[in-house]
């Protein structure tokens, strides 16, 4: 999705990633939507080895960082997999980046470092805390950043906080096949739809929300990639303008969120996944789910006013691109 849209906008990429939860499959069809093949190198932010030749290979203007696992389960069961691939490998990169005055980044963050939310919508300066080692190794590799931006002001980081992702790419060839079992919403009412679950469990109808289910800020993967192009060429024009100026005004560390602004409830959700796909989805409500919140939606005015970017799918778009992807797809990259 994100090289489709780099290359749409104009970027030259080149992909680096260990597969350790995505495949050359998905390599292969981003190289047959854009028509030519994708520089891809199979390889690992902890190698600072590989990293470096790469590094040396190419002039880099950028990196959009996407490198870190995100399950909240597997960090509570393996913290240590979380500091390591998640922390280390975000300061071995860092590392790298700046050994090769490479100093412009965008960093995959997350709507989980507000955790719960004192108002709403949530804007970027917002208390952060979070209860779970995936969120908290999001929040220090922030913490990192905005001590490099501190110790040094030609580094220009930007930390994307994404809310709830969902969607796939329009043509149903590229979208989500996680190599573990897939547990958020969307996922789930999915499998409800191609009777793989019998129903769906609903965590909670006393949230103090519209319909007493969950709010959340949905946001289609098509804005999300357009959020980053927009965030690069933030950095690209801030570049320019030092070039013009020959002054040195450094971005810093700039947080932004990148949701819709809109909040949909878990019973809006499903009812927007019968009206695109014709399934109904049986429900069935439980207790909440501990530690989650009620409601959680962004303000996405600073990304309006400084990238000139918002989200422009709606919800059914989300619903129709997943329902799509899926049923093009029903065993994901897995084509034999
Ligand atoms: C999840 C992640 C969070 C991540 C965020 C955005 C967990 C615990 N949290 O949170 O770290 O930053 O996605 O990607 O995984 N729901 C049901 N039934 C289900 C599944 C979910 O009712 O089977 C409800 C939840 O109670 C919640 C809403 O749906 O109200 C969304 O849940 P989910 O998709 O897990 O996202 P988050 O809770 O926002």
């Amino acid at each position: 999705m994100q090289c489709n849209a780099l290359h749409e906008a104009g970027y030259d990429i080149v992909v680096y990633d260990n597969l350790s939860n995505s495949s050359h499959e998905a390599i292969n069809r981003v190289s047959m939507l854009i028509g030519q093949p994708v520089e891809f190198i199979k390889g690992d932010i902890r190698d600072a080895e590989s990293l470096k030749k790469i590094f040396s290979a190419h002039h880099f203007f950028g990196v959009i960082h996407f490198a870190g696992l995100k399950a909240v389960g597997e960090s509570v069961a393996k913290p240590l997999l979380y500091y390591n691939n998640n922390v280390s490998g975000t300061i071995t990169l860092l590392e790298v980046m700046k050994e090769h005055s490479v100093k412009n980044l965008v960093f995959s963050s997350s709507a989980t470092v507000y955790g719960d939310p004192e108002s709403l919508p949530i804007d970027e300066s917002s208390k952060r805390s979070c209860t779970n080692p995936y969120g908290q190794r999001k929040l220090t590799v922030e913490h990192i950043l905005e001590d490099l931006a501190v110790s040094d002001d030609s580094w220009n980081l930007i930390a994307l906080r994404y809310f709830n992702p969902v969607g796939a790419h329009p043509s149903g060839e590229i979208g989500e096949d996680p190599n573990d079992i897939p547990n958020n919403l969307m996922s789930y009412i999915f499998q409800v739809a191609v009777g793989k679950l019998d129903k769906l469990i609903i965590f909670g109808n006393d949230c103090p929300t519209v319909d007493g289910t969950g709010v959340r800020d949905f946001i289609h993967v098509t804005d999300l990639a357009q959020g980053h192009v927009a965030a690069l060429n933030y950095l690209d024009k801030q570049a320019s303008l030092n070039e013009d100026s020959m002054t040195q005004n450094s971005v810093g560390f700039l947080p932004i969120n990148l949701g819709t602004g809109k909040g949909t409830s878990v019973l809006e959700l499903v009812s927007a996944f019968l009206d695109v796909s014709g399934q109904a989805i049986p429900y069935q409500f439980t207790d909440r789910r501990a530690g989650d919140i009620a409601s959680r939606y962004a303000s996405a005015d600073k990304a309006k006013t400084l990238l000139g970017w918002q989200a422009e799918l709606l919800i059914t778009d989300m619903c129709q691109d997943t329902w799509r992807w899926q049923s093009m797809n029903p065993n994901g990259y897995n084509v034999s």
